[in-house]
């Protein structure tokens, strides 16, 4: 029995970066528990398979996130063809920073473009869609916890949306509104973005070492999460993070 059934039922759901890993896992879910479902990406063959796998009525929406003008056309795209958002889940980011002396001034930008800029041009630009009561999530990271000595540009643009989690959480455009603003902080999870890691017996041994629970998680697991976040079983959260990174930033 899918003891998910109906906990979305009548809601709409944006997820940016829905069509791989944590992104995809998530759509599945809220699919499943009734819900309309918007997933964006780059690539349109990728979203394309990837809302054959969410299921029937999946829409999917082309877009760099990194691009303000993309951002502001799918709010647009969203008002026109849907009215209102209920669940929104500011995923699309990526990790992949070049080794601190080959950061340039290019490659600060791509990170900071995507995983800081974006998110806070998609916060901005859902604001008219989001419906009263509506469930804003913000993927966040472990490492915006930490120190990160292999990757400080991801780790700051990290913090820089638990940042922004705060002040919207508070902010009259969503606090005023009753629409709450929670970040997901995953720690290692096995997806296409860290397939190079997960698949180097190094730096898997590295991350099995480094974690309490003594391995990655999968998509599945954050996605439950997520879920969590999204529905009113976490109706007095808000500001907040939610860990979900065995135990990584938290001992
Ligand atoms: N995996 C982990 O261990 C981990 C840990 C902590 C936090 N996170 C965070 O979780 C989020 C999802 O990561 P993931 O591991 O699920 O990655 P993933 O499997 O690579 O999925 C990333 C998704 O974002 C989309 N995307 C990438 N760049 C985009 C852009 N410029 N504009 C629009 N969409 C874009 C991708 O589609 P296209 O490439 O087709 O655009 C894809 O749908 C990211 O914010 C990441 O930082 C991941």
């Amino acid at each position: 029995m899918n003891s998910n059934a109906g906990r979305f039922e009548e809601k709409i759901a944006l997820i940016t970066g829905g069509s791989s890993g944590i992104g995809l896992a998530t759509a599945r879910l809220f699919h499943q528990g009734g819900a309309r479902v918007l997933i964006t990406g780059r690539d349109a063959s990728r979203l394309a398979a990837a809302a054959e796998a969410i299921g029937p009525g999946t829409r999917t929406l082309v877009a760099d996130m990194a691009r303000v003008e993309d951002v502001q056309r799918i709010f647009d795209q969203v008002a026109d063809g849907f009215g209102h958002l209920d669940i929104l889940m500011a995923n699309a980011g990526t990790s992949h920073t070049p080794a601190l002396d080959d950061v340039d001034e290019a490659a600060f930008d791509a990170m900071s473009d995507l995983n800081f800029k974006g998110v806070f041009f998609t916060m901005v630009h859902a604001i008219p869609v989001l419906a009263r009561g509506a469930s804003v999530i913000i993927t966040g990271s472990a490492a915006a916890d930490m120190g990160r000595l292999a990757d400080p540009l991801y780790a700051a643009t990290k913090a820089a949306v638990r940042s922004l989690a705060r002040t919207f959480a508070a902010h009259e455009a969503f606090a005023g509104r009753a629409i709450r603003v929670n970040v997901l902080s995953p720690g290692p999870v096995r997806t296409p973005l860290t397939e190079e890691a997960w698949k180097d017996p190094a730096v898997d041994e590295y991350v099995r070492n480094a974690v309490p629970l003594g391995r990655w998680a999968e998509p599945e697991e954050v996605a439950r999460a997520a879920a969590f976040l999204a529905s009113s079983d976490s109706s007095y959260m808000t500001g907040s993070v939610l860990a979900v990174d065995g135990g990584l930033a938290q001992v």
